[in-house]
C-alpha cells in the first residue's frame, strides 16, 4: 500500500490537493482537500443586499458571473421581486453562453492533455491528420498545410525550451492511446479554442459590460439600456463613436445581430470541433466507460427558466437520479440540503458534527494542522477547507452528467437525442455515461444542447422587445424603506460545474447571514460525520494505474469533474498558513 499526493492539482480553478492510496496498481482510497481558506460568506455580512452579487461573483474569475446570478436571485427571492421577461432572457443568454465557454475551455485547456499527448503530435503526418479531420466534420481548418503549420508552431515551442502549458506533463505515459495524427488534431483545436473564446466572450461583454464578472445584474432585473421604439427603430444609445469602436448597445439592432453572430460561431465550433473530438477520443478510451462511476447519485437544481411564473418550467430539469436508476427522477426540496464539517477545518458553534441547513449555516474557520504535515493525511481527521454538503444526508454528484441524467429521464428531447446519438455512435449503452468518460462526454453534449438553445432565447428576446415590452427591471422594491424588517431568501440554480445555491438573511436593510454551497463543494466534498466519501473521492476508488509514480489516470477522473475549489471555499486569509506542501510527482 502506497500513498501518492498530487498537490497542487493543476488545470483546476483554485487550490486542490488529491491524495490516493494505491495497492496492486489500483486506487483503494482517496481524499480530496481544498487547501486555500477564503471567506466570502463572512465578507458579505453587514453589506447592502443590493451589492451582494457584485461581491459574491468575485469568488471566482473562472466561473464568471455564476455567483452574481445566484446572489441577485436569492435577494430577489427574499424581497419578493419578480423580474421582467427581458431580464430573464438576458440572464439565460449570459448564463448559457457561460456554459458553452466553460465547457469548451474545461475540455481543451483543463482536461484534454489527460487523454492527448502533445509531444506525440510532433510525429504526426499532416496529410493523414487532414484525412482524419475531414472524416470527422466539415470544419474548414483541416488541410495538410494547416496541420503542417501546427506542427511547426509546436516544434518552435518545444525547441525554445519554454514549454509553458506543455511543461511537466506525463508525456509518453503508456496510458496515452491516440495516434500521432489524433493527438495533432486535438492540439490544433486546443490552440483554436484559445482564439474561439474571444468570440463567445463577446456575448458576455455586450450583455454584461465586461468579462469576467459582468456588471449589468441588478436586484430586480438587468441594468441594460432599452432600445427606444423596439430593437429595429430609433436607437438612442447607438452613438456614432460607439458604433465605430464596435461596441453597440447590447439591445440595439446591431448589438442583437452581433450576439446572434457570436452564438452561431460558438455553436459551429461546438458541433464541428468539440463534440467530434470528444467522440473520437472516447472511441480510443472505451474502457474508461467502466472507470470512475463514483456515487451513482446525481443532483440537479435545474436551470434556465422558460417562463415568468414563480415555478417556471426549466430548460434543464430539477431533480435527482438515485442509484443510477434511469427509470425515474426524484424531487429536490431545498430543505433537504445541509452541510457537515466533521472532516473540514470548521467548527459549528455547538461543537457538534450534526448537519446544518445553509439558512442556519456557519463559517467558523478552525484549522488544525495535518498530523504529518510534510507527507500524507494519514491520521488526520480534518483535511479540507471545503464543507461536506449532503442531500437528505446522502453525498451527491452534481454537474453536467447529473443535469444530463435528470433531463434525459425527464424526457428533454434535445438531451435524449444527443445522448442516444453519442451512445449509438460509440456502440455503448446509456449506462456507459455513469463513468469518467461519461462525465467528459456529458459536458460536450450539454455544450451542444445549450449552444443550440441560445438562439431560441435570443429570438424570444427580439420578439418580446418587438412587442413594445421594453421593461428590464422591476424597481418597486429597490428602496430599502419598502423592505420588511427581516427577510430570508434563497436561490437554487446551476453553474457550468453543477448545482449552486445561495441563502441570504436580511435584517434591518443589511445582510445578516449569507451562505452558499457551490458545485465543487458537492463534488470535491471531504468525508462526512459517517465517514462517507464525497463524489470525487468515491469516483477515484478503483482507478487502475499503469505507473503509480505518474498517476495520469487519477488526473483523468479529477478533471472529468472540472473542479473549482476556489468557488467551493470562498474565503482567503493572508498569512493564515495552510496545509500546502508542494510535492511534485
Ligand atoms: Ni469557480
Ligand atoms: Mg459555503
Amino acid at each position: 500500500m502506497t500513498r501518492t499526493v498530487i498537490d497542487p492539482v493543476t488545470r483546476v480553478g483554485g487550490h486542490l490537493r488529491v491524495e490516493v492510496e494505491i495497492a496492486n496498481g489500483v486506487v483503494r482510497d482517496a481524499w480530496s482537500s481544498g487547501t486555500m481558506f477564503r471567506g466570502m460568506e463572512l465578507i458579505l455580512g453587514g453589506r447592502d443586499p443590493r451589492d451582494a452579487w457584485l461581491l459574491a461573483q468575485r469568488i471566482c474569475g473562472v466561473c464568471t458571473g455564476v455567483h452574481a446570478l445566484a446572489s441577485v436571485r436569492a435577494v430577489e427571492n427574499a424581497l419578493g421581486v419578480a423580474i421582467p421577461t427581458n431580464a430573464r432572457l438576458v440572464r439565460n443568454l449570459l448564463a448559457g453562453a457561460g456554459y458553452v465557454q466553460a465547457h469548451v475551455v474545461g475540455f481543451y485547456h483543463r482536461h484534454a492533455f489527460d487523454w492527448v499527448d502533445p509531444m506525440a503530435a510532433l510525429r504526426a503526418d499532416p496529410a493523414a491528420t487532414s484525412t482524419l479531420a475531414l472524416s470527422m466534420s466539415e470544419w474548414p481548418q483541416s488541410s495538410p498545410a494547416y496541420f503542417k503549420g501546427v506542427i511547426d508552431r509546436l516544434t518552435t515551442v518545444v525547441q525554445s525550451g519554454q514549454l509553458g502549458p506543455f511543461a511537466n506533463g506525463y508525456w509518453g505515459h503508456p496510458a496515452y492511446r491516440l495516434t500521432p495524427e489524433a493527438n495533432l488534431l486535438v492540439v490544433a483545436h486546443y490552440l483554436e479554442a484559445l482564439d474561439w473564446q474571444r468570440g463567445i466572450i463577446r456575448i458576455q461583454t455586450l450583455l454584461g459590460g465586461k468579462s469576467p464578472h459582468p456588471q449589468t445584474y441588478l436586484v430586480g432585473g438587468m441594468a441594460l439600456a432599452p432600445p427606444w421604439g423596439g430593437p429595429n427603430r430609433g436607437l438612442p444609445g447607438e452613438h456614432p463613436q460607439q458604433v465605430e469602436r464596435g461596441s453597440p448597445p447590447a439591445l440595439s439592432a446591431r448589438g442583437l445581430t452581433d450576439i446572434g453572430t457570436a452564438i452561431a460561431d460558438a455553436r459551429t465550433f461546438v458541433e464541428q470541433v468539440y463534440l467530434p473530438d470528444i467522440l473520437m477520443i472516447a472511441g480510443h478510451y472505451r474502457e474508461w466507460a467502466g472507470v470512475g462511476a463514483g456515487l451513482g447519485s446525481y443532483l440537479s437544481y435545474g436551470e434556465f427558466p422558460g417562463d415568468d411564473s414563480t415555478k417556471p418550467a426549466l430548460f434543464l430539469s430539477r431533480g435527482r437520479v438515485m442509484g443510477r436508476d434511469l427509470a425515474r427522477v426524484q424531487p429536490v426540496d431545498q430543505a433537504g440540503i445541509a452541510e457537515s464539517v466533521a472532516h473540514s477545518w470548521y467548527a459549528y458553534d455547538d461543537g457538534g458534527d450534526a448537519l446544518r441547513h445553509p439558512a442556519n449555516g456557519q463559517t467558523n474557520p478552525s484549522y488544525t494542522a495535518p498530523t504529518q504535515p510534510s507527507a500524507t493525511l494519514e491520521g488526520s481527521d480534518r483535511y479540507s477547507w471545503l464543507k461536506a454538503p449532503r442531500y437528505q444526508d446522502e453525498p451527491m454528484e452534481v454537474g453536467p452528467l447529473a443535469r444530463m441524467a435528470v433531463a434525459y429521464v425527464e424526457g428533454q428531447k434535445d438531451v435524449r437525442a444527443a445522448i442516444d446519438g453519442a451512445a449509438a455512435s460509440l456502440g455503448v449503452g446509456r449506462e456507459a455515461f455513469f463513468s469518467t468518460l461519461g462525465r467528459t462526454m456529458a459536458r460536450a453534449i450539454e455544450a451542444q444542447v445549450v449552444a443550440r438553445q441560445l438562439d431560441g432565447w435570443l429570438e424570444a428576446l427580439v420578439a418580446n422587445l418587438a412587442t413594445g415590452d421594453l421593461a428590464l427591471a422591476d424597481l418597486t422594491r429597490w428602496d430599502p424603506g419598502t423592505w420588511p424588517g427581516e427577510a430570508r431568501g434563497w436561490a437554487l440554480g446551476e453553474s457550468p460545474r453543477g448545482a449552486l445555491g445561495h441563502w441570504v438573511a436580511i435584517r434591518d436593510q443589511r445582510i445578516d447571514t449569507y451562505q452558499l454551497v457551490d458545485a465543487t463543494t458537492w463534488n470535491g466534498s471531504p468525508r462526512d460525520a459517517q465517514g462517507r466519501r464525497g463524489a470525487l473521492e468515491e469516483a477515484l476508488v478503483g482507478t487502475p494505474l499503469a505507473d503509480a509514480a505518474r498517476p495520469l489516470e487519477v488526473l483523468r477522473t479529477v478533471h472529468s469533474f472540472d473542479p473549482c475549489p476556489a468557488c467551493a471555499v470562498h474565503a482567503y486569509v493572508p498569512g493564515a498558513g495552510g496545509p500546502v506542501q508542494i510535492q511534485v510527482i
